[in-house]
């Protein structure tokens, strides 16, 4: 495997993330496909289409030998994107980092039959320009965005379900915002709580997850008047239901997330599905995937007590 695919990130999550999305695409393609002209994938934080998986060492023991550290390579969204069947009538692959294009292109060459576009550049302008045109009539997409961090605006989500065309799987940085989103409101700088803002779409975030605490008495020894405090009333699922609650402003459905990691705490992440086409049809097939996906998944992995 040449250097060109090297790409190391995520944990044990990824690989049930992944697994879900694929899931999603060959139950999407199969069921679009019967009626729509075109049918697209579009991965807006591509990486480089095959992740590096370090397997631990294992210490052996009086049954099995020690197993020393393995270095696996995986596939990444985009190329299991080109492997579903039946196949997307095109693949769109977006990405900021040289490298990861680079990579990206060579995937493409190794699929010379197939509509491969790869773009460089930040996903939320990239997605912008490219979704403003007057096709999605007769055409229908899926969308993952799967960054790092903080990196998807609302802006971008919401000119997404404007095309009420396009379902979104969105991979949303839940331990991103509880980190951003102090405990005590007075504590958040200026850039974090634009950040926060930029990535939720309104600042009332301020007024839905804060309260003010109760107030202490005055300090009469050293005539200190109390001062108010306002501190967040959301925990995580607290969190994760307020995203969810704002998904839903814009976009036609918004599936129940799948938290990741779906065992180990705390939650990083909620695997969000959030659907723009608001056709009866469509939201109930976007139900009936990610029901059945959920079924499909060991019982271990489903959300208990929400
Ligand atoms: C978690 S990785 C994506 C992994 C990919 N889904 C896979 O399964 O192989 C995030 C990717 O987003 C890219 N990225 C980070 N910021 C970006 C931005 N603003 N616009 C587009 N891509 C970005 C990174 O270079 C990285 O390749």
């Amino acid at each position: 495997m040449s250097d060109t695919f090297e790409h190391e990130f995520g944990g044990q999550h990824t690989d049930i993330k992944l697994e879900i999305v694929e899931k999603y695409l060959k139950r999407y393609s199969a069921a679009l496909h019967t009626w729509c002209d075109q049918v697209w994938y579009i991965d807006a934080f591509a990486g480089t289409g095959r992740r590096t998986v370090r397997v631990k060492a294992r210490e052996g023991d009086l049954f099995e030998e020690p197993v020393p550290e393995q270095v696996e390579h995986r596939r990444g969204s985009a190329k299991i994107a080109i492997d579903i069947e039946p196949p997307f009538d095109r693949l769109v692959f977006m990405d900021v980092k040289p490298k990861h294009v680079a990579a990206l292109e060579a995937l493409k060459a190794e699929h010379p039959s197939r509509d491969i576009d790869v773009l460089e550049g930040d996903a939320n302008k990239l997605i912008k320009s490219e979704i403003a045109w007057e096709g999605w009539r007769k055409t229908r997409a899926v969308m993952f965005l799967d960054p790092y961090g903080m990196e998807v605006e609302w802006d971008t989500l919401r000119r997404i379900a404007e095309t009420k065309a396009i379902d979104v799987w969105y991979l949303f940085p839940l331990s991103g915002l509880y980190r951003q989103a102090a405990r005590d409101l007075a504590k958040i700088d200026g850039a974090k709580e634009r950040a926060i803002t930029r990535m939720l779409g309104t600042d009332e975030w301020k007024q839905e997850l804060y309260s003010d605490a109760p107030r202490p008495a005055a300090n009469l020894l050293f005539d200190m008047e109390p001062v108010d405090v306002r501190q967040r009333n959301a925990d995580v699922a607290g969190l994760e239901q307020y995203v969810q609650k704002r998904l839903k402003t814009i976009f036609a459905e918004v599936l129940d997330p799948f938290p990741l990691p779906s065992i180990e705490r705390p939650q990083k992440f909620s695997l969000f599905c959030a659907i723009s086409n608001p056709s009866k049809r469509a939201i109930s097939l976007a139900q009936s995937f990610g029901g059945s996906i959920v079924k499909s998944m060991p019982a271990s992995h489903h959300r208990t007590g929400r």
